[in-house]
């Protein structure tokens, strides 16, 4: 069934604009246990996704459902605290929406962070790995069957993850104890997670590390032009033949990328400084 996506994002877009005019440049979607990342802070407004139109309720522990919106040092930006995933039954056109909200109330690029698994022998638990490109494993797309009148069908996504958005934030890392690698990521939707002959599968196509966010809400973002720095916090290993993937649980998930947020805030907080108007971003 065709979707009539422009009256939703209106809908949801005026149930914002009726409590706030906040204009945000950058828009941030935290993964799971990223969400305390920005809970210590002021804001200029924070909406309840209850209060938003089309907008459902999180089910997953370590998703909240509210909307940020404020400055961090003078940046003015939104934050999702809490994603709707695939695995949770919501159409692709749903888990993408707040990307297509945030756009429509001004932002101008996307900072995506997500949970992963990874089977590249270098990603450890604890490291962040910039996603310099990814693989859609979802057996769906998010464009399937939408219908706007003003928004590219088929959008190019050779660019998706500009390379000097990552550049900058590698440099910005001064800390010895935290790792920063370039993957690959694999989406897959889940909610199992895979089997030994998927890992090798995934490590052959050339993935790096493996979740079930992310590529939905980029191939999104390509569709409305915003670019990307694309972040996942390695929370567990994938290794196929052994038992190890067996004890990955979601509380695990959550605890190692709430470990890692707090050096992930402050990156963030200096790369929202960095000026990036001599290069020409997609
Ligand atoms: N597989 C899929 N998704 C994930 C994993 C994993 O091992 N870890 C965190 N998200």
């Amino acid at each position: 069934m065709p979707v009539a996506i422009d009256a939703i994002v209106h809908e949801a877009v005026s149930s914002i604009r009726n409590k706030t005019d906040f204009r945000p440049y950058t828009g941030i979607i935290l993964g799971s246990g990223l969400g305390a990342l920005f809970r210590q802070r002021e804001w200029t407004a924070t909406i309840p996704y209850t209060d938003i139109a089309h907008f459902p309720q999180p089910t997953v522990p370590g998703h909240e459902g509210t909307l940020l919106l404020g400055h961090i040092d003078g940046h003015p930006l939104c934050a999702l605290s809490g994603r709707f995933h695939y695995y949770e039954g919501h159409p692709m056109h749903i888990v993408t929406l707040p990307v297509r909200v945030m756009h429509a109330l001004g932002i101008q690029r996307l900072i995506i962070t997500n949970a992963a698994g990874a089977y590249h022998p270098q990603f450890q638990p604890g490291d962040l790995v910039l996603i310099k490109d990814h693989i859609n494993l979802f057996g769906d797309n998010p464009l399937r069957g939408i219908h706007s009148p003003t928004l590219p069908q088929f959008p190019s996504l050779l660019q998706l993850y500009p390379q000097p958005y990552r550049r900058a934030f590698m440099q910005l890392n001064t800390s010895a104890e935290l790792r920063i690698h370039e993957g690959v990521y694999v989406g897959v939707s889940g909610p199992s997670l895979e089997t030994a002959a998927e890992i090798h599968f995934f490590q052959k196509i050339g993935g790096d590390m493996v979740g079930m966010s992310t590529v939905p809400e980029a191939i999104v973002a390509a569709q409305l032009k915003l670019p990307i720095l694309g972040i996942s916090v390695i929370t567990n290993r994938c290794i196929p033949d052994t038992s190890d993937q067996e004890d990955t649980t979601h509380e695990m998930v959550l605890q190692v990328a709430g470990n890692t947020a707090p050096h992930l805030y402050e990156l963030l907080r200096q790369w929202l400084k960095v000026d990036f108007s001599k290069y020409q971003l997609p």
